[in-house]
């Protein structure tokens, strides 16, 4: 059952007033990782649950309680869960994507105001959020306004779960997903999920994805005297913060890559030889890495080894380093207290409990090493499991179809490096198969400035998840 011709003709028709709908919704500076823009963020959950009660879609806003951060308490932004349909002879997909976003300032390099979708004569859609996530959740909008304003019948049962809190460790999701997932809550019922918040792999490749990274967040703190010092008078007289800091944080990773924490990346299994093959069927190019990062700088010149360490291998990258003199100038201060953070991205077997006592004991073995008269204190901020699945899955097949329906191409099948750790949490509390299905290119620059969704990612990324309802509304009736 291919989607109705109608629907199609019905997205190209309307796209100059869906690329409206996601300027409005980017004007909105839903930053969840900045306390300050907290209400922006409460004011995007409402949002999206209006817009969906405008095409027909039943809502709730899930109170999710408050939270501490920066010193500061905080209400959380509520989850918006829909529903619309309820036929026993349908499927029931339940799609998740998040409305929160990372910061963005000019000052950080953009091109425009990164609120203010701008519209480039090469049909980038750039503004913070286009691509992550805002561009894909207003994709399910659009397929759900075909469907209300010419009163066609979805072909499943739709739920949807949207967040503000994505980009901040989902704060109080995981316990909202158990409990719907419970016999008689919203959730009860889902035959499958679809999560659209990820990227293709290269510019030019529809892609499938079946895997993601796992988190482990990491905050060491050292700290000595109980101010700030003059490094003429206090320079070779006392033990220095920082000094001790760099070189704990020197001893994590080497600058291939390679994570030193004794333990760590032996718990990983090599690759098969024909695990190899996987990665070498991907469309992709060490050219494609260099264009995205901006500079030819790939750890190797091997496609497949570069592909395996972002998809098979965890990774350990430093972060940056929390009351370090920072900004113009040379002042010549000894900071009191410096906290260097660093994470790992995880992957099957690892958990941020399985590695925690490894990176624990490393450190704390370091620090001794040292024998600095500082403290030290090491924190867990957040984590996440790493979560991949069975590709053979119907929902899997589905989506397939969708993708050569819509691009006439096979897609690439990946494993992503990013982590939404809420992904493992749907698998495992609805027992379902769990499909990531992009909309973006590799190259938009989520996280990053100058962000961007092409119009022909919207549009036709909008026909496909379109398209993915009604392949897994087929299988429903095969
Ligand atoms: N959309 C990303 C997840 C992602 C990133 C998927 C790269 C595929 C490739 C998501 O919005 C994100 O940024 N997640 C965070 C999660 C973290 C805060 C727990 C991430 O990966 O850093
Ligand atoms: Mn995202
Ligand atoms: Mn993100």
């Amino acid at each position: 059952m291919p989607a109705p011709q109608e629907f199609l003709d019905y997205v190209d028709s309307n796209a100059d007033a869906f690329i409206q709908r996601l300027s409005n919704a980017v004007a909105i500076k839903s930053v969840s990782g900045d306390p300050a823009y907290r209400q922006e963020v409460i004011k995007m959950s409402h949002w999206i649950s209006e817009q969906l009660q405008a095409v027909g879609v039943e809502t709730q806003l899930a109170d999710l309680g408050r939270h501490t951060m920066d010193g500061q308490d905080l209400p959380l932004p509520p989850a918006v869960l829909g529903r619309i349909g309820n036929d026993p002879n349908k499927k029931t997909v339940l799609v998740y994507g998040h409305f929160d976003v990372q910061p963005a300032l000019v000052s950080d390099g953009w091109n425009t105001d990164p609120f203010k979708l701008t519209v480039l004569p090469n049909g980038q859609l750039v503004g913070r959020g286009s691509s992550d996530d805002k561009g894909p959740v207003l994709g399910w909008l659009n397929v759900l306004q075909y469907h209300y304003q010419n009163k066609k019948e979805l072909p499943v049962n739709l739920k949807c779960c949207f967040e503000g809190m994505e980009e901040s460790g989902s704060e109080g999701l995981d316990d909202l997903v158990k409990k719907e997932s419970q016999p008689g809550g919203w959730f009860d019922g889902v035959d499958c999920v679809c999560i659209s918040d990820n990227y293709w792999l290269n510019t030019r490749t529809p892609t499938l994805t079946y895997g993601l990274r796992g988190l482990a967040y990491y905050k060491i703190t050292v700290e000595g005297p109980t101010r700030d010092l003059h490094s003429g008078v206090f320079g070779r007289t006392v033990h220095e913060p920082m000094t001790d800091l760099i070189k704990i944080m020197g001893t994590l990773v080497d600058v291939k890559g390679n994570i030193l924490i004794p333990g760590v990346d032996e718990m990983v299994s090599a690759a098969a030889a024909d695990e190899r093959q996987l990665y070498e069927k991907l469309d992709y190019s060490i050219k494609d890495v260099e264009e995205s990062a901006g500079a030819p700088i790939a750890l190797s010149s091997d496609k497949v080894e570069v592909l395996m360490g972002r998809m098979r291998m965890p990774s350990l990258s430093l972060h940056g380093i929390e009351g370090a003199f920072y900004g113009a100038g040379a002042k010549t201060v000894i900071p009191a207290k410096v906290s260097g953070k660093f994470s790992i991205r995880l992957v099957p077997p690892q958990s941020p409990e399985s590695v925690l006592p490894l990176v624990k004991a490393h450190i704390e073995s370091e620090f001794k090493k040292l024998g600095t008269k500082n403290r030290l204190n090491l924190e867990e901020l957040h984590g996440g499991t790493p979560w991949v699945t069975d590709i053979n899955h119907w929902n899997y097949e589905a989506a397939k179809i969708a993708t050569r329906a819509v691009y006439n191409q096979e897609p690439d099948m990946t494993r992503e490096g990013g982590s939404i750790p809420v992904t493992l949490t749907f698998a495992e509390a609805l027992g379902v198969s769990v499909l990531l299905l992009p909309m973006g290119r590799g190259d938009d620059g989520a996280h990053s400035t100058n962000e961007k969704l092409d119009r022909s990612n919207f549009i036709e990324g909008t026909k496909l998840l379109g398209t993915y309802l009604y392949e897994v509304g087929a299988v429903a009736s095969k």
